[in-house]
């Protein structure tokens, strides 16, 4: 399958580009560890779009004993992502392929979504893969999901500018060149991803981070 993100060089960059990045596999991590379903030994744990490996390593640092599923539809983030488990990857089922096409029902005890569904064009594709992981999800099971929002200050707000510059400013300072051209992302709003997430099978979400555009909520598969 085609690779839309470079993988060399993919964590150094993303770390530069989203004030917290570092932090937010752990984060993540904690909040499903956190989950009363993920909390019986041996639960299964999904990890949508598994990159090159932060949540999956966080995840078996946070909970050696959960059962790791790692989906991603790039070869190379992939082989990437097991690169950097080393041992570890032995311990993981690996997914290559869309999660909407992982067979099942009610199988995970939570899942975690870290800029994927921001891949995705709102054109039916980012509810398609909401319902796969609501109907993969046990009801009550948690799911992490952070991405770029469409939440920037309106159109002829006083602060737009600011913080456009300000997103401008921070790559600079990380030492990225911010005219570079970067990955193609489709952000909605909040009130947007709100009704895909109920469209989806999930209760309300709850803000857990916000860094600029890039926002994580917690919801909860509806019972
Ligand atoms: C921006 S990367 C994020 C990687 C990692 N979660 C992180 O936080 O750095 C998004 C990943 O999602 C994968 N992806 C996109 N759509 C997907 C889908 N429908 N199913 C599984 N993986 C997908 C891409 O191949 C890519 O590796």
């Amino acid at each position: 399958m085609a690779d839309p993100i470079s993988v060399a060089g993919y964590d150094d960059r993303a770390q530069r580009q989203i004030p917290g990045y570092a932090s937010l596999a752990r984060l993540a991590v904690a909040l499903l560890a956190s989950s009363p379903t993920a909390a019986s030994p041996g639960a299964e744990l999904l990890v949508v779009g598994c990159g090159t490996g932060a949540e999956l390593s966080e995840a078996r640092a946070q909970r050696a004993d959960w059962r790791l599923w790692a989906v991603d539809t790039s070869t190379a983030m992939i082989s990437a992502a097991r690169q950097r488990l080393g041992a570890d990857a032995e311990a993981v089922q690996w997914w290559e392929g869309p999660a909407e096409e992982l067979e099942g029902e009610a199988r995970f005890a939570g899942a975690i979504a870290v800029l994927v569904l921001q891949e995705l064009p709102d054109d039916g594709s980012k509810l398609r893969l909401l319902t796969a992981l609501a109907r993969l999800l046990a009801p009550g099971a948690p799911l992490v999901l952070v991405d770029l929002m469409g939440n920037a200050p309106s159109v002829g707000s006083s602060l737009e500018h600011q913080f456009q510059a300000a997103q401008a400013q921070f790559q600079r300072a990380s030492g990225l060149d911010a005219d570079a051209p970067q990955a193609l992302v489709y952000p909605i709003g909040e009130a947007r991803r709100s009704a895909l997430l109920e469209a989806a099978g999930f209760s309300d979400p709850v803000r857990i981070f916000q860094a600029l555009g890039y926002e994580g909520v917690l919801v909860q598969r509806r019972n």
